[in-house]
């Protein structure tokens, strides 16, 4: 049977191949298939064979209290886990090297270990003098965590068994433990779900909550993080260009949280810091009486957040078709936007190459973005600033039609905090009753076709 030939692993999702391929058929990855040899699984022919217990099958009634939460003391840090960190709960904490995962959590372990709590700081990747000195840059010296600098999946079992009271440990990084069992190097998919699984096991039969840092690489040559996440219990990532100083740490996964939660945080000199308001810091930079730029509404996890959505247009010289490029938001959706903007409100976008950008390296995912692009684009194609006191949100659909999108009253109510006085926005329909009555000193442009905000 094939079951005990090697196979063959992609690094980046852990799809498995009898033959070695270029390219990974579920993810589309290059170059990322190693061979591995055939790790022991299950209770094998002994299932079969009987002698198993019997589990016991209860009733749905009667749940236990919501788990305890033990506060990191960074707030932004612990909207996006849900609260704080849950006991016996295995997070994952993934982004590019060099983003700032080692130090969020050094910050992180500190103020937890700061409020009387064992923490434990396990190093893979620096040694101990290296993790002393960022504790230093960041004033964290006097901290009572534990660190410690392992990689051998073995010596860090057996050192956290003694462990009793411990409340928080840190793995940094994932990818540098290994498992002497295993033929695999380090850092692939079998010794990263192996030293995972296995650490996972210890923190839920112990009780403390396991960070595991997971670097993410284009080249596929460390597992990448998305091999672990069906095994953790929240995934987070950590985002931005290292060109700016903004970071923004997103929930993709939480099993005791809301998604999509984001964190914003600036990385300064002395660590990352809590940014408390984040449009005001996404706006700083918007100068009013620019064609091509437009304010836009957005909801962030559960927190409204204002970004400037920048458009250019310039006469394509390439001959062939003209290019589109966009940051922080999808491109298929600009391509969407600008065919409606053409088809069904008569402006003509064709011969220009296409730049679309959302300022401050924030990521938008939301299709209630679109009016602020179309509001963008039009102001690029017609050269006229938008209405620099104005803010924008809706969803566009192929007929031009402007929708509803959620949270309407909160989007506005941010952008009255943050000075607005006018909005444009779908037309609000009443639920049970009437509208409710916008923010003080709000002008409402409630429009139903996309060819309303062209004219
Ligand atoms: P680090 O936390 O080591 O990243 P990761 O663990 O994700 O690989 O952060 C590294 C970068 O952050 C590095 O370029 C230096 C910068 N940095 C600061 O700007 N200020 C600081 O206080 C610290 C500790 C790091
Ligand atoms: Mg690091």
């Amino acid at each position: 049977m094939a079951k005990d030939k090697t196979s063959f692993v992609c690094q980046a999702c852990g799809a498995a191949y009898p033959k070695w391929q270029g390219r990974c058929d579920a993810c589309g990855e290059w170059n990322t298939l190693v061979e591995e040899a055939p790790t022991p699984r299950g209770p094998g022919p002994a299932a079969k064979a009987g002698g198993g217990r019997r589990v016991e099958f209860v009733g749905l009634k009667g749940h236990s209290a919501p788990p305890p939460r033990i506060p990191t003391g960074i707030a932004e840090l612990d909207r996006v886990l849900g609260g704080g960190l849950v006991a016996a709960s295995a997070i994952l904490v993934g982004g590019d090297p060099g983003i700032g995962k080692s130090t969020i959590l050094l910050q992180a372990a500190a103020r937890v270990a700061a409020a009387g709590r064992r923490v434990l700081y396990v190093s893979g990747e620096e040694a101990v003098e290296q993790v002393r000195l960022r504790a230093a840059r960041l004033g964290l010296t006097e901290s009572p965590m534990g660190l410690a600098a392992a990689t051998a999946l073995r010596d860090i079992v057996a050192s956290l068994e003694q462990e009793t009271d411990a409340a928080l440990v840190v793995i940094d990084s994932i990818q540098t433990v290994w498992l002497d069992a295993l033929d695999s190097a380090p850092g692939t998919v079998a010794q990263v779900r192996a030293c995972a699984a296995e650490l996972i096991r210890l923190a839920k039969a112990r009780g403390f909550a396991i960070v595991l840092v997971g670097h993410v690489t284009k080249e596929g040559t460390l597992a990448g993080p998305r091999v672990l996440e069906h095994m953790v219990d929240a995934t987070l990532y950590f985002e931005g260009d290292r060109g700016h100083q903004f970071r923004i740490l997103r929930a993709v996964k939480n099993r005791f949280g809301a998604t999509d939660e984001i964190g914003v945080f600036e990385m300064t000199g002395t660590g990352l810091m809590e940014v408390a308001n984040p449009s005001a810091l996404f706006l700083a930079e918007r100068r009013g009486n620019v064609a091509g730029s437009a304010v836009f509404a957005g909801i962030e996890g559960t927190r409204p957040v204002l970004v400037e959505i920048q458009a250019l247009l310039s006469p394509s010289n390439a001959g062939g078709s003209p290019r589109r490029q966009v940051v922080g938001w999808d491109s298929g959706r600009l391509s969407m936007l600008m065919a409606v903007l053409e088809s069904r409100c008569g402006m003509s976008l064709g011969q220009n190459d296409v730049y679309l950008n959302i300022a401050g390296g924030l990521r938008i995912a939301e299709p209630a973005a679109d009016l602020a692009v179309a509001a963008a684009l039009v102001s690029a194609a017609t050269d006229r600033p938008t209405d620099p006191d104005r803010v924008y949100f809706g969803e566009v659909g192929l007929s031009g039609e402007v929708r509803q999108v959620s949270q309407a009253e909160a989007r506005l109510r941010e952008a009255a905090k943050l000075g607005f006085g006018r909005a444009t926005l779908p037309r609000r329909v009443a639920r049970g009753g009437k509208a409710q009555a916008p923010p003080e000193g709000m002008a409402l442009a409630e429009i139903g076709h996309l060819a309303d905000l062209v004219a």
